[in-house]
């Protein structure tokens, strides 16, 4: 096997890995306390009235649960779920023939829902409020719209980016759901929770690290647990060490803030190159060669969180705080990569 079969069937088997970490129920589900509590009303609620639970936006960064929530969501009202997601439905049909295959009450789950193209989104909204799909079949003079009806149905869609939603579609979910980046707390209990599911013992104290570094991020937390697994496997450790985890974590390039080499990069540019700014977003993503769409909703939010970073009309621009922590000042530097250069 070549090297690229290889890592192809290593992110195969964690992607399998992954969904046999999904809590299936929401009393499973760690986090998100009160998103789980108003959850469980609706669906509680859509349960004692015997009606579809009312189409659901679950919106935040990536890696912090909407798939899971989807499922759960689904387990909950005892119903089937269809999932697909906006880049893959791409024309009204394609949307049709989903809809059309739906039992009442099942719920429809469309992943990345701001990427519907917008003539699929317009057939949407019928769907959506009224339980009906117009499509117009044939062309030119011999083109005419058919009503399909259809049964009802709860739609989730989740959102990197709720902003873009068009607000015709914002406004048709009746319950509109942030995640948040995870506490600390629940962090820990979630890496411990894997951890036996992995049959693997850890040491408090690195499962605490591991939660410390993971951005707020269960599925974070579950990569790098797996990669310091290898380490204390390797070593034939009884239990997953402090140690072995710091090791790991320094290989890995992640700092004592769970920030990688792209986020020093990205500050790192703002400072240096732009004085602290403020500088087009455009202008980062070129520097550093990577794209807008992923500083956008992979690193950006949690560097805003962390109080690194501030969007300005101007553009972005870097806190007091983070000249401190990504620049060699006097009170000493964590430039940890720099360092190692
Ligand atoms: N695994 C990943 N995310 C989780 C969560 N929120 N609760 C329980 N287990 C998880």
């Amino acid at each position: 096997m070549d090297d690229r079969i290889l890592d192809e069937s290593q992110k195969e088997n964690e992607e399998n890995e992954e969904m046999s970490l999904r809590p299936e129920r929401l009393a499973q589900y760690i986090g998100q306390h009160s998103l789980k509590e108003n959850l469980g009303i609706f669906i509680e609620a859509a349960r004692m009235r015997e009606e579809a639970l009312d189409h659901v936006i679950l919106h935040g960064p990536p890696g912090l649960g909407k798939t899971t929530l989807s499922s759960i969501i689904a387990n909950e009202l005892g119903v089937n779920i269809r999932t697909t997601s906006g880049p893959a439905v791409e024309r009204a049909g394609d949307l049709a023939a989903i809809l059309s295959s739906l039992d009442a009450g099942d719920v429809l789950f469309i992943d990345e829902i701001h990427r519907l193209p917008r003539a699929v989104e317009e057939v949407l909204y019928s769907a959506m409020e009224d339980f009906f799909l117009d499509v117009v079949i044939g062309k030119g003079e011999e083109a005419r719209n058919i009503r399909i009806d259809l049964p009802p149905f709860t739609l989730v869609g989740a959102t990197t980016r709720f902003g873009s939603l068009s607000a015709p579609l914002r406004d048709r979910f009746g319950v509109q759901l942030r995640l948040e980046y995870y506490d600390f707390r629940s962090l820990i209990t979630i890496v411990n929770r894997t951890a036996e599911i992995f049959e693997v013992s850890i040491d408090p104290d690195s499962a605490e690290e591991l939660a410390r570094r993971s951005r707020g991020t269960p599925r974070i937390a579950n990569r790098l647990l797996r990669r310091v697994r290898d380490f204390s496997i390797v070593k034939g450790e009884p239990s997953i060490k402090l140690e072995t985890t710091n090791h790991a974590l320094k290989v890995l390039e992640v700092d004592p803030l769970g920030l990688d080499p792209t986020d020093h990069r990205i500050m790192r540019t703002i400072i240096e190159t732009y004085k602290g700014g403020p500088v087009g977003l455009e202008t980062v993503a070129v520097s550093i060669g990577e794209e807008v769409i992923t500083l956008l909703d992979v690193y950006e939010p949690y560097l805003i969180q962390q109080g690194f970073l501030e969007r300005t009309p101007r553009g972005r621009r870097a806190t007091g705080k983070s000249f401190d922590y990504f620049t060699e000042s006097e009170n000493g530097t964590i430039d940890i990569f720099r360092n190692e250069e």
